[in-house]
Formats: structure tokens, sequence, C-alpha cells
């Protein structure tokens, strides 16, 4: 039978059959065929900016010299790393450093990043770095450096179940970022918050787009301390937690 498969297959070292995710653009924004989800709303910046970047604080640590350890759980297109790596470049003091994690199940071409990344010059500037860099087959872990190593970024395309065990154990700040926890269970499910929970630095940050009842059980029964912050856009509300955290 012929493959119509528009992309790559490969087998993984598991044996597993692995191709590249499939990307659309629908209504000029990066969509998910599979999970019938767009990859980011607005702009994409302004989203980035304020569900993960300022909640975390990263602008003011980079600022004061911190090595920071980001985990990030769903790469999709690369935007929100692709911000921080801007927002390094833009604040960082010279001892301040950005170690970036993420895992993706279904990881997009470099093609597709292209393709998937906002109409912003600088952006795509960016996304050349990370293109140049970026992975030539959808699994397997990944380490990346940019900016003479003060910047990393490990890509691990696995299942989050067996990715987090590449995870560190002093990450501080958490992106939660998979597709709404209605349609993509797995992301959100109480083992992933435990894992989350073991590899957090203490008063590590947590935060995440959705306001999802079940996401913020799942955090506080984890060890995290959850709060409800204006969401951006249309979204009421967002997560936004602290591990270990009081209150
Ligand atoms: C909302 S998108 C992430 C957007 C991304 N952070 C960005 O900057 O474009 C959610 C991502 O989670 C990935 N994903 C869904 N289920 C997964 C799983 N079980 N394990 C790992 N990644 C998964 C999807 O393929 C998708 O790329």
């Amino acid at each position: 039978m012929q493959d119509r498969s528009p992309v790559s297959s490969e087998i993984s070292k598991s044996g597993r059959a692995r191709e590249w995710g499939l990307l659309h653009i629908r209504d000029g924004k990066p969509y998910s065929p599979l999970f019938e989800d767009v990859y980011y709303s607005g702009d994409g910046l302004d989203e980035v900016e304020h569900v993960f970047l300022a909640p975390c604080g990263l602008a003011e640590r980079f600022a004061s010299g911190e090595r920071v350890v980001v985990g990030e759980l769903g790469f999709g297109t690369g935007l929100n790393f692709l911000c921080a790596l801007r927002m390094f470049r833009e604040s960082a003091s010279p001892e301040a450093r950005l170690d970036y994690i993420s895992c993706e199940r279904h990881p997009l071409s470099s093609e597709d990043l292209q393709r998937a990344c906002p109409p912003v010059p600088e952006l795509q500037s960016l996304t050349r770095d990370l293109c140049e860099r970026y992975p030539p087959c959808p699994f397997g872990v990944h380490p990346l450096s940019f900016d003479d190593d003060r910047v990393t970024l490990t890509l691990v395309f696995e299942d989050v179940a067996d990715a987090m065990a590449s995870y560190p154990r002093d990450v501080n700040a958490w992106f939660l970022d998979g597709f709404a926890p209605d349609r993509n269970v797995a992301m959100w499910a109480g083992g992933i918050m435990g894992a989350i929970a073991d590899r957090s630095a203490p008063s590590a940050c947590v935060s995440t787009y959705t306001a999802s009842g079940t996401v913020k059980r799942g955090l506080r029964e984890a060890g995290f301390t959850v709060k409800r912050h204006p969401g951006y856009g249309k979204k009421r509300h967002m997560l936004v937690g602290t591990y270990g955290g009081a209150g």
C-alpha cells in the first residue's frame, strides 16, 4: 500500500514507529488536527508573557543573575521557549543562565516550526536559530545549546509519562501547556502532577492558562499552593502556584 503520510516516518529506540506531528494553519493560526485545538491564541507573544513569563518572574530573575530552570510540558511550536530566549537576551545579567527542558509527544518538523512562527521579524530570526540546532528525528532526548551555553534547551520527544524521568530535580518554573484538559487528559493526570512536584526546587512556580478544577486539585494534592489569576484574552482565569507555599 502506498504510504500516504506527508511526513517522514522512523523507528524509535523502543521500536515504535514515529512520525513528525501534523500542523495545519487555520484562520492564520497554527492548529493541531489531532487535538482539534490551536497552539496559541492572539498574536502569541502577549499570551506567553501573561501566562508564563510574568507569573514566574523570569525577567527579574534573569536581571538578578539567577540560573532559572524551566520545565515545560508541551513544546509544540516552541513559542514559549523562543519568548523566554528573547527575554533572556533582553534582560539577563552576565551570570544569568536559562536551562529549559520541554517534552513533546508529537514534535513538529523544523519546516512547520517556521510556518507556525508569528510574523514578527525578531521571532523569525530566533526560530531560525532554533531550526539550525533542531533534532533530525522525532523521538529521543536532544540537548541543544545557545549563547555560548548560557542557554540550554533539552527537547524530550516522548510521551509526557516517559519524559518526566529526564527532567532535573531542581526545576524552579513550570509552564504547563498541554491542550485543554478535557481533550488532552494524559498531560494533566495526577501522576504527572506528582512527578512535577518530585522535580521541583523549593518554592518552584507553576503557571498554566487553564483554570480547570481538576488541574487545580491535582496541583494542590501534589503539594502546590494554587491561586486563580486573571486569564488571557477570553479566558476569565488561569492558575498560578508555588511548590510548598503557605496559604
Ligand atoms: C498547547 S500545545 C503547546 C504549545 C507550545 N507550548 C508552544 O509554545 O507552541 C500542547 C502540546 O502538547 C503536546 N502533547 C499532547 N499530549 C502529549 C503527551 N501525552 N505527551 C507529550 N506531549 C503531548 C501536543 O502535541 C502539543 O504540541
